[in-house]
């Protein structure tokens, strides 16, 4: 096995039984995966699926009717590679009559490490958790979001090189949910290889390098999310420091050239950019009300001549002063390729979906760039 390879599973199935050993559910069908040293894959899928299925026979914790799963080159069966393993499970499991610290000297005790190891560990993961408040407190008196940060802190302890991660952002606000994938992605940044479950899809595609869609225990999607998500028959040109009527002759530009102009105006930011954004605000400055923006900015100039060109303008939201264009080449089919070797389906390709006139907010079309300041490079 190549030893970049952490995670292989080859052919793996997985059927429950009932007490007489008749077939109960099949939730695992022949999966072919590979997960790769230093990326964060993300599992996805419907409830039911068979993500927390693959997890398990991961860990060695259920056995696979057919087929095998290798982890870091050995038997997943070899319960000596957990060592090398964190593992956050998608429901709470610690006890809840200890505190953060007496948690994690529990956890450390597992594996076998010594006294001062575990004091020191435990009390650099309370503060990398930002727990440090509470760390005397018992867990049943913790918030879910602070129940999921001892959690992540637990499957720290042994510093794993693979952490495994179901449902991680389940329970946690949106700053919560930031703070979990910023932290994601500096463990990933310090070289550990994540494998996380999740239905979240926002929190998917903020910090996954590759997924897997399953449905009903087969795997029908697999790539890159940048180049699953990326729409070609579409051209996206970010700019700042045009004026209106530079902006109406950019427009007219392309139709020139033989391209549609399917929006021109500010691009919007996320609702989890905006949230954030406002919660810090109000950290800063208690109790001062955070003025409503949007309602405040009148529709920009060049936005007002589309509408009157009979093309669909989309809403605008209080972020920086650039301008959005998404440019098509036309209406001719996407050539979406299935990126990663695997699949080969038709889902999230890139067909743009109809504006709704009646909805103009509604309309997906050139859907805006999350980073407003360019790819992140992932
Ligand atoms: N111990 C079990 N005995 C019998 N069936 C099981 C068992 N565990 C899981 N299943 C079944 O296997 C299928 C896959 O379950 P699994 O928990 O892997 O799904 P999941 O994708 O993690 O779902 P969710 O998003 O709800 O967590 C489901 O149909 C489930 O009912
Ligand atoms: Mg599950």
């Amino acid at each position: 096995m190549d030893s970049d390879i952490v995670i292989e599973t080859r052919n793996l199935t997985k059927v429950y039984r009932d007490f007489w050993g008749r077939e109960k559910v099949r939730a695992l069908k022949a999966l072919d995966l590979q997960i790769r040293r230093g990326e964060i894959f993300g599992l996805l899928g419907p409830n039911g699926s068979g993500k927390t299925t693959t997890l398990k026979l991961i860990l060695g914790l259920i056995f696979p009717t057919s087929g095998e799963v290798l982890v870091f080159g050995q038997d997943a069966r070899e319960v000596s590679k957990n060592e090398r393993i964190g593992y956050l499970p998608e429901e709470s499991y610690l006890y809840r009559f200890l505190t953060a610290e007496e948690t994690l000297d529990f956890y450390g005790r597992l594996f076998n490490m010594p006294a001062m190891l575990r004091r020191q560990r435990a009390a650099e993961l309370i503060e990398e958790v930002e727990l440090g408040w509470a760390k005397r407190r018992q867990l049943r008196e913790y918030s879910k979001g602070m129940t999921r940060r001892i959690g992540l802190a637990q499957a720290l302890i042994n510093q794993p090189e693979l952490l495994l991660l179901d449902e991680p952002t389940t329970g946690l606000d949106p700053i919560g949910t930031r703070w979990m994938k910023d932290f994601l992605l500096r463990l990933r940044d310090r070289g550990t290889t994540i494998l996380m479950c999740s239905h979240q899809l926002e929190d998917v595609q903020d910090v996954c390098d590759r997924i897997g869609i399953l449905h009903q225990g087969e795997l029908k999607e697999l790539g890159r999310v940048s180049e699953l998500l990326k729409i070609r028959d579409r051209t996206e040109i970010q700019c700042s420091g045009l004026t209106p009527e530079a902006e109406r002759e950019v427009c007219a530009t392309i139709e020139r050239l033989g391209g549609k102009v399917h929006f021109c105006g500010n691009p919007t930011t996320t609702l989890e950019e905006l949230f954030v954004r406002i919660i810090r605000e109000s950290e800063a400055h208690p109790g001062r009300r955070v003025r409503g923006l949007a309602e405040a900015e009148a529709a920009p100039p060049a936005q007002a001549a589309l509408a009157s060109a009979g093309q669909q303008p989309r809403p605008t939201a209080p972020v920086e002063s650039s301008s959005g264009f998404g440019v098509g080449g036309g209406d001719g089919p996407a050539d979406r390729e299935a990126a990663g070797g695997g699949g080969g389906s038709s889902a999230g390709g890139g067909q743009m979906p109809p504006a709704d006139p009646a909805h103009p907010d509604r309309s997906t079309s050139a859907a805006p760039p999350r980073n407003l300041e360019g790819d992140s490079g992932r």
